[in-house]
């Protein structure tokens, strides 16, 4: 992506949340012919009920692939840690909508030449994203609550995925539309329909036998 969006080809994004982290670097090298990201689910304990992974990680992925790190920061507090992203070798970071005050986030993100992404939880509306949308890079519309892989797609959120869609496609925004939750082939072309561009799955990928053949059905079927 690295900085402004061109959003002619539909882009497959992996969660290593589902990948084995006691072989990470392989997992990863095993989809990386089909994914254009990698998702990267970052857990705090508060922000979610759950705890994943930060930098130090990011950093040992950084030394054994190229891939652009697309890091989804599920954090109460992520303008502690912006800089270390970006040391670690972060491309783009997401941050919530339901945070307190973004708004200073996307300054800083900036600053450190980092691609500027909004994460907003299924319950929220739209209209807490949309005054933030000419700022933005990428649009991360969660299809499933945050916080755990392996869960249902939440179909309803695609009134907002058309919304958004529309709302860039009207002003022009170069934003790429990311959905994020409960993909796999069938809600993949479900989201492309309504006009996401970028798809981010974890266990329809890495729970598969193969999981680079899971990454390519999912490619062909939002072609
Ligand atoms: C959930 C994460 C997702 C997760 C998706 O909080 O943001 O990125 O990895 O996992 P699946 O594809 O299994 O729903
Ligand atoms: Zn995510």
């Amino acid at each position: 992506m690295s900085g402004r969006y061109d959003r002619a080809v539909p882009r497959i994004a992996p969660s290593i949340l589902s990948a084995d982290f006691a072989c990470l670097a392989e997992s990863v090298a095993a989809v990386a012919p089909e994914a254009d990201l990698l998702h990267v689910d970052v857990m705090d304990g508060h922000f979610v009920p759950n705890l994943t992974i930060g930098p130090p990680v990011i950093k040992s992925l950084r030394a054994r692939t190229d891939l652009y790190f697309d890091c989804h920061l599920m954090v109460d507090n992520p303008g502690d840690f912006l800089d270390d992203f970006a040391d670690a070798g972060a491309n783009g970071c997401s941050v919530h909508v339901e945070l307190p005050d973004v708004v200073p986030l996307f300054g800083e993100l900036r600053r450190l030449g980092l691609d500027v992404g909004l994460a907003v939880n299924p319950e929220t509306p739209f209209e807490e994203c949309l005054p933030h949308l000419p700022r933005i890079d990428l649009l991360l519309l969660m299809t499933v609550h945050p916080g755990f892989g392996g869960q249902s797609f939440i179909a309803d959120v695609m009134d907002k995925v058309k919304r958004a869609r529309e709302e860039i496609d009207k002003r022009e925004l170069k934003i790429a539309l990311e959905v994020d939750g409960g993909i796999n082939e069938e809600t993949a072309a479900v989201a492309a329909a309504a006009g996401a561009d970028v798809f981010v799955a974890g266990s329809a990928i890495f729970h598969d036998d193969d999981p680079l053949a899971a990454a390519r059905r999912i490619r062909q079927a939002v072609a």
